[in-house]
C-alpha cells in the first residue's frame, strides 16, 4: 500500500525533458507509483523509446519550451487527456560553458532561453490547469543558482534567475495553492554532462568540491522530487532545495 504522504497515484503529471537523463529517471519512478504521465521532449524518437519503459498510463508530446504555442497547446492536450494537471516537473536543459570573454553571445541567449524562459512559458501553461485543489511545479535548478563557477556565466546566470522566478510564481500563485520549487543537484551523471565528465581535469575538480566524494546519479534526486510532488510537501513553496553532496557548503 503506498504512503498517503507520498502518494502519486492518479495524479496528472506533466514531464517536460522527460527524454534526458534525470527526467527519464523521474518518469520511470512515477510511472511505477501510478502516475498518470504526459511526457513531452523535443527529441521525437527518444520520446516514443521511453514511453515503452514506463508502467502505466503515458501520454507523449514533441515540444519546444522556448516557443509559447508549443507550451500552450502541450499542455492543453495534457490537461484534455486527463482532465486536468496536477504536477508539472521541468527537466530540460541546456549546458554550455566557456570563459566569458570566449562565449558567444548566441549561446549565453540560448542557455538562458531554454533554462529560464522555457521554465517561465511551461509554468504559467500549466497553472491554467490546475484545479481549485491547487498543484505543484517542480523545475530542476542547480548548484549553480547560487554557487559561482569560472566559465559558468551562461549556465550559472539561467539558473540563479531560474530559481527567483521560483520565489516570485510561489508569492503569485500561493493564493491559488500551487506551489512552484525547484531542485538543485550538482554534477549528475547523464548525457548533458558525459563530455564534460569525460576530462579527466574536469571530473577531478567536480569531485574536489563535493564533500561526499562522490558526484551525483538521477536516483539521488528521486526522493524530493517525491515530496515536492505529493501532500508530503504541501507547505513548500518557493524553494530551491539542494540534493548535492554538500556542493553548496563549500
Ligand atoms: N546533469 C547534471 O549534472 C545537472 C546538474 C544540475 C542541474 N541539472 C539540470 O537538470 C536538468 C536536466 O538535466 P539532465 O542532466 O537530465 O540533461 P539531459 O541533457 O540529459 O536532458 C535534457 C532534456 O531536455 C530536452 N530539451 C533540451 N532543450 C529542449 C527544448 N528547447 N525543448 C524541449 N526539450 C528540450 C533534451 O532533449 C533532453 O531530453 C537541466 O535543467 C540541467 O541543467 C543537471
Amino acid at each position: 500500500m503506498s504512503d498517503p504522504l507520498f502518494d502519486v497515484s492518479g495524479k496528472s503529471i506533466v514531464i517536460a525533458g522527460a527524454c534526458g537523463g534525470l527526467g527519464s529517471a523521474i518518469a520511470r519512478m512515477l510511472g511505477e507509483r501510478g502516475a498518470h504521465l504526459t511526457l513531452t521532449d523535443r527529441d521525437h524518437a527518444a520520446l516514443e523509446k521511453l514511453s515503452d519503459t514506463i508502467a502505466g498510463k503515458v501520454a507523449c508530446f514533441e515540444i519546444n519550451v522556448v516557443d509559447e504555442t508549443d507550451t500552450i497547446a502541450v499542455l492543453q492536450s495534457a490537461s484534455d487527456t486527463y482532465g486536468g494537471i496536477d504536477v508539472l516537473i521541468n527537466a530540460t536543459g541546456a549546458f554550455v560553458t566557456g570563459p566569458a570573454d570566449q562565449l558567444a553571445a548566441e549561446d549565453f541567449r540560448h542557455t538562458f532561453d531554454v533554462n529560464t524562459t522555457g521554465a517561465f512559458l511551461l509554468s504559467r501553461a500549466a497553472a491554467k490547469h490546475m484545479s481549485s485543489a491547487g498543484g505543484s511545479i517542480v523545475h530542476i535548478a542547480s548548484v549553480s543558482s547560487i554557487v559561482a563557477n569560472p566559465n559558468y556565466a551562461a549556465y550559472a546566470t539561467s539558473k540563479a534567475a531560474l530559481s527567483q522566478l521560483v520565489r516570485v510564481l510561489a508569492r503569485e500563485w500561493a493564493p491559488q495553492n500551487i506551489r512552484v520549487n525547484a531542485i538543485g543537484p550538482a554534477m549528475t551523471e547523464t548525457p548533458l554532462t558525459t563530455a564534460h565528465l569525460a576530462g579527466n581535469s574536469f571530473r577531478d575538480q567536480a569531485l574536489s568540491v563535493i564533500p561526499m566524494g562522490r558526484l551525483g546519479q538521477p536516483e539521488d534526486l528521486l526522493g524530493t522530487i517525491l515530496l515536492l510532488c505529493t501532500s508530503g510537501g504541501n507547505y513548500i513553496t518557493g524553494q530551491t532545495i539542494y540534493v548535492d553532496g554538500g556542493r553548496t557548503l563549500v
